[in-house]
């Protein structure tokens, strides 16, 4: 009788499966944290040919734990067969900065892996296939993938900006005593990085304005924002290693949302500009969504026009994001605005 109702599973692919990322995201997928208690799930692990055999430890493990969900495991370094009928695919795996690498050497480095995971995706992956890009630069990768998966819409491909949400909801639910589900409707502009503007402007906490609860400005503008801004590195420095499990639980949370739905909640991603608030179309640039279910999302519209300073803050993380774009555009087709 089980069998009978047992929903279809889903694939999901993950790449870079054997990191740090990967180690806390593979086990919260298959224990149904992501897709719920009712979904089986087929896990599709793509590794480089090194990340074989500690990703071989990680199976293993995942063999271990006995989850009721966890239909299969698939681990491999081919593109195609990793992403082949993959519902949902989170691009974790890129180059990590090495020593004397330049900010140009990385984004290019990146941006080659993910050229052609974006091929591989468009060859093999599910027509209505979810992309969530996690790897660093994660905005500009997304945009990369996107431009080279032309038989998908540029809409299927998101750049993971929900940790930072989290972040600042955290940090505004610190600062006013609310529990973190009070903290509504924080929004991420722009690009996962140090230029990206947390905007508390329609933010509430227990449903009152959270500028009003905090009461603070010079808190929002000279502690919130950096220390949001910042708090990757902060991680890195006091973990010597950049986050991982807040990371995982993040994609975790955007692919939840975005599968099951989110009702009225706003979600940050990076998406593809429509061309609103100054961002030139073809940049994956984070705004507030709200999310139906299913893989749909919408952008959250009718909003007012931003004040001078959030136009300002808004505009400074756009600029980053087109000399990003400018520092791969051979990388790119030409109707992506690369070179061809
Ligand atoms: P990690 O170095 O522990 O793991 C990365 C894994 O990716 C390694 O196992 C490596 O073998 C694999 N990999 C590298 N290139 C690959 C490729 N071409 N195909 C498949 N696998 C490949 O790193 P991590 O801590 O798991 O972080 C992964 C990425 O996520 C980094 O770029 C990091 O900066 C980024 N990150 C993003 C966010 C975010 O909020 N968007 C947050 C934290 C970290
Ligand atoms: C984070 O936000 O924690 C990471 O993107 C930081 C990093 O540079 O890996």
């Amino acid at each position: 009788a089980a069998a009978a109702t047992e929903k279809k599973p889903i694939n999901v692919a993950v790449t870079g499966a054997a990191g740090a990322i990967g180690y806390a995201l593979l086990m919260r997928i298959a224990s149904g944290d992501m897709l719920g208690p009712n979904q089986p799930v087929n896990l599709q692990l793509i590794e480089t040919e090194p990340g074989m055999k500690p990703l071989s430890g990680v199976t293993m493990e995942l063999a271990d734990c006995a989850f009721p969900l966890l239909r299969s495991v698939q681990s491999t370094t081919d593109l195609e067969a990793g992403f082949g009928d993959a519902g949902l695919a989170i691009l974790v795996g890129a180059r990590p900065r090495s020593k004397g690498m330049e900010r140009g050497d990385l984004l290019t480095a990146n941006a080659s892996i993910f050229a052609a995971q974006g091929a591989a995706l468009n060859a093999a992956a599910a027509r209505d296939v979810s992309v969530l890009v996690v790897g660093n630069p994660a905005n500009t990768n997304a945009l990369v993938a996107s431009a080279n998966a032309p038989d998908l819409s540029p809409a299927q491909f998101m750049a993971m900006t929900r940790l930072d949400q989290s972040r600042a909801a955290a940090a505004v639910a610190a600062k006013t005593g609310a529990h973190v589900r009070d903290v509504e409707r924080v929004v991420i502009w722009g690009n996962h990085s140090a230029t990206q503007y947390p905007d508390l402007t329609h933010a509430t906490v227990r449903g009152q304005p959270a500028l009003k609860a905090i009461g603070d400005d010079a808190w929002v503008k000279k502690t919130f924002i950096p220390d949001v801004q910042k708090r990757g590195a902060a991680i890195i420095d006091a973990r010597g290693a950049s986050s991982a499990a807040s990371a995982a639980s993040a994609a975790v949370d955007h692919m939840r949302d975005l599968v099951v739905g989110a009702g009225d909640a706003w979600l940050s991603m990076g998406i593809p500009s429509d061309g609103s608030y100054g961002v030139e179309e073809g940049l994956w640039y984070s705004v507030p969504v709200t999310c139906a279910g299913k893989g749909v999302y919408q952008r959250v519209g009718g909003l007012p026009k931003p004040d001078d300073f959030s136009a300002s803050m808004m505009d400074a993380t756009r600029k980053e994001l087109l000399s990003e774009r400018d520092g791969v555009r051979h990388l790119l087709p030409k109707a992506a605005g690369g070179k061809g």
